[in-house]
């Protein structure tokens, strides 16, 4: 913790409760936190299911690695220092919304246990960990940003699953198997296990 830390008084306890904006949504907060390599389906897991959860009248958000790498996160790259602080900001601002009561869908990369350590240390008993599954080759099959071939080619460094690594996670809430599976069928999977979760909250 930084020296100025000392002089910094937070100010929790006179603002509106959590309570007070979940009941005006009607829903309970919860962080679900999707991970896996880059190509595995995350975001469009992600985005299609924020889709039904919309139309089923619950308010979401989707905090999504690339898109929060061109704002908040733009001047990070991709070494281990770096996705650290990556993981930790993402971490910081989904417990944010999780307090106002959002259902605040994740998807970022979280190559190592000790960042998915990181995030549920940092989020709490709102963190519902999702492992969206699928080989390197398969990822680098599909390669729907032109990001695998860069890597083999040499051109991106530190790329994760080749230069960088992706550990097998230890204890997912979920996993999401996309090797052969369509994508409905997996957006499916999150929806049924995000009620039964919100349903024992
Ligand atoms: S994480 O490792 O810090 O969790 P994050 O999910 O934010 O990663 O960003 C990953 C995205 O950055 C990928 O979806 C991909 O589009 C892009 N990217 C650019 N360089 C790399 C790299 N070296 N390794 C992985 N992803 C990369």
């Amino acid at each position: 913790m930084s020296e100025s830390a000392n002089h910094i008084h937070p100010e929790f306890s006179r603002q509106l409760a959590r309570e007070d904006k979940e009941k005006l949504l009607g829903q309970k907060g919860l962080v679900v936190w999707m991970y896996g390599m880059s190509g595995s389906g995350k975001s469009t897991i992600a985005n299609a299911a924020e889709k039904t959860l919309h139309e089923q009248g619950c308010m979401t958000t989707i905090l999504d690695g690339d898109n929060l790498r061109t704002g908040l996160n733009e001047a990070l790259g991709f070494s281990d220092d770096d996705r650290r602080e990556n993981i930790r900001r993402v971490s910081q601002v989904a417990k944010l919304f999780a307090h106002q009561g959002i259902l605040t869908l994740v998807s970022v990369i979280t190559p190592r246990q000790e960042l998915r350590d990181l995030a549920r240390d940092i989020i709490g008993d709102d963190y519902y960990e999702v492992f969206v599954k699928a080989s390197y080759d398969l990822c680098e099959k599909r390669d729907v940003k032109g990001l695998y071939a860069k890597a083999a080619s040499g051109e991106i460094k530190n790329f994760t699953g080749k230069d960088s690594s992706f550990e097998e996670p230890h204890n997912p809430d979920l996993v999401i198997d996309t090797e052969g599976q369509e994508i409905a069928e997996s957006v499916g999977k999150l929806l049924e296990a995000i009620k039964q979760k919100i349903s024992n909250i």
